[in-house]
This record gives structure tokens, sequence and C-alpha cells, in this order.
């Protein structure tokens, strides 16, 4: 298995879950440091976790103005587009949790994706004070599944998880419709911390798969097993056989 997993009993449970320990770990960082960083995912279980977020974040009392957000990967589309990972945040989050806007470093989709992934290579490299070529370390990643074992925007069929030196990358692949820019694993597999968030029976194969084996070197099988934690719910889990 890889990393440590935590099973809820429904959809909704999780996304409260998930919520609350996304929101532990930014304050937990903050008590030692000034400065946190959240790096989004996009997909329909993290904008579930999102929408519990701005809540539990005041029961809390994170100051968002010590939290900077980034996003794993963007669609090539405008901040505007039903599609866009950042306009998802910005409904389920955003709106909620008074962030400065200087605390907000989204990937512009919007701008040809080669452009794009270099623009936001160059924005972490800025924020993280790495422009010698070390990796940043980003505090939190989080992350969905895709039923293929995709992470972020690293597919299987794609070269985007072949990537070993660049932070940021163009992702397009023929199973996607929209070309993306994408974190690459290096960068991913250098944070503190990453949450995977799973939820419903449509995973449950592709979890037993990537947790259980057989080891296809899928995106999500090639995690830092360290720092890795599974956020999932029953039905997602339903076909794990280890010992949860
Ligand atoms: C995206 C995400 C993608 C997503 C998974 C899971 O831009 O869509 O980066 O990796 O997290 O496909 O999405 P669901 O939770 O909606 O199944």
């Amino acid at each position: 298995m890889i990393g440590e997993i935590s099973v809820s009993p429904d959809r909704r449970s999780l996304g409260i879950t998930a919520a609350q320990l996304i929101v532990d770990r930014l304050r937990a960082k903050l008590n030692s440091d000034r400065k946190a960083t959240l790096v989004l995912s996009g997909g329909e279980t993290p904008r579930l976790v999102y929408s519990e977020i701005p809540e539990i974040a005041r029961r809390s009392d994170l100051d968002w103005n010590q939290v900077h957000l980034f996003w794993g990967d963007e669609r090539s589309v405008g901040p505007d587009d039903p599609e866009s990972n950042y306009r998802m945040a910005r409904e389920a989050l955003l709106g909620g949790i008074g962030i400065p806007g200087s605390n907000i470093h989204r990937i512009f989709g919007e701008l040809p994706p080669a452009t794009a992934a270099a623009n936001y290579a160059g924005e972490i490299e800025r924020f993280f004070g790495t422009r010698d070529g070390r990796l940043p370390v980003f505090d939190l990643v989080l992350l969905g599944l895709g039923v293929d074992g995709h992470i972020a925007s690293l597919f299987p069929d794609g070269t985007a998880v072949q990537e070993k030196h660049l932070l940021v990358v163009p992702s397009g692949v023929a199973s996607v419709r929209t070309e993306r820019i994408s974190l690459t694993l290096p960068v991913i597999n250098n944070a503190s911390g990453v949450f995977i968030i799973v939820s419903g029976l449509a995973k449950a194969r592709i979890l037993r798969t990537v947790l259980e084996g057989p080891d296809a070197a899928l995106p999500a099988q090639r995690l830092r097993p360290g720092s890795v934690t599974w956020l999932v719910d029953a039905e997602a889990a339903s076909l794990l056989k280890g010992a949860l």
C-alpha cells in the first residue's frame, strides 16, 4: 500500500473529513511559519471538499492572509470557462474565504499551453526563490484520481508523466478533450504532503489496482509513498482487500 488511508462512510463525510484535515495541515504549518502553500486540484471530488472548507476554516481560525493557493493542473481554457479548475475553485472555495488576490497563483489557461506552463513555472520559482533549479516544497498538494490512474493532468498514455526536470508542462492526450497544463511528478513528489481524495464505486477498481497492484507504473502508482494520504469513501474502498 502506498502511504496512509482514511475511509469515510459516505461522500458527504469524506468531504468534511478531508476539509478538516486540509485546514489542520495548514494551521500546523502556520504554527511554525508565516506562509503555507496549498495546491488545489480539479475534479468533482475535490470540489465537494472545497465547499466544506470555508466554514471549517472559520471555526479553526485559519488566517487566509498567510495561505497561498496554487493549482496542480489547469485546462487550456480561460478563467471563466466552465471547464476551468480555477473557476471551479472560485465558485466552491475562493468566494467564501476572503483570501487576498496576491495569494492566488492560478495557471493562465487562456495562454498557449507552453506559454502558460513556462509562466506558471516562473511564478513558482519566484515564490519559492528556486531559480537555481532546486525543486519547490509545497506544504500540501491535493489530487483526485482518474479511473485510468491519472493524477493532476499526468495521464498513463501521455508524455507529461515522464518529465523529470521541468516543473510544469503542457499535457495533451487523446483521452481528454481539452489540452492541459500540469505540475510534474518531481514537483508533486517533493511536496511535504499529498492528499488524494477518491469517492464512488466507479473508482473502486482503479483504487484497488493503485493500492494493491499489479504495479503498472500508473501515474498514481508513481507517487512517493512517504507523503501520501488517501482520503476515500466506503464505495471507493469497497474492493480493497488489505487491512484498512
Ligand atoms: C482535473 C483533475 C483530475 C481530477 C481527476 C478526478 O483537472 O479534472 O486534475 O486529475 O482530479 O480526474 O476527478 P473526479 O474527482 O471528478 O473523478
